[in-house]
């Protein structure tokens, strides 16, 4: 009915700070949509990892207007826009490259340690083009 996965930094995520996570493969079944699910699932995910030094990140695609309101809804703040690049020709093997931050200067990439406020738990999200 739905699923996410929580991932570490890995070389497809090249932004990502050492103990930054990310939550993606967000998908819930058509017919449970729009109940609260997705929302619930991430606000299990940062309950989990409450007291823990870690940032969470929320890759959108740029035209998915729902996974844009899901991040909202969750408090994550729009610090970036991207683009996917290729290796080999596969867009599969590229990766996800930070283009323009909204909040420069506010954010912290991998460059600068991330940090995520204890007061929130609200993470970042990056739109990616195509
Ligand atoms: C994006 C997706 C995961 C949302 O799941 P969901 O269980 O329906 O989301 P929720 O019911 O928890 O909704 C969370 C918030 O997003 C909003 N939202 C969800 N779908 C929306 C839509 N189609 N249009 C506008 N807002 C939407 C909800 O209104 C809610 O906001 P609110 O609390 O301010 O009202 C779901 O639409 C989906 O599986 N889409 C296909 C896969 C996908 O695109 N995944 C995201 C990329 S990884």
């Amino acid at each position: 009915m739905h699923r996410l996965v929580v991932t570490p930094r890995w070389y497809r995520f090249p932004f990502m700070g050492a103990r930054d996570l990310q939550i993606g493969a967000v998908w819930t079944a058509p017919a449970a949509r729009q109940q609260g699910l997705a929302q619930l699932a991430i606000a299990e995910v940062h309950h989990r990892f409450a007291g823990e030094p870690v940032a969470f990140w929320y890759v959108i695609d740029a035209p998915n207007s729902a996974s844009a309101a899901l991040a909202r809804a969750c408090g994550y703040e729009f610090v970036a826009t991207g683009r996917r690049t290729r290796r080999f020709g596969s867009r599969l093997l590229g990766q996800f490259v930070i283009e323009r931050l909204v909040h420069a200067g506010e954010i912290e990439t991998e460059a600068t340690a991330p940090d995520c406020s204890a007061a929130s738990a609200a993470g970042r999200t990056l739109s990616v083009s195509h």
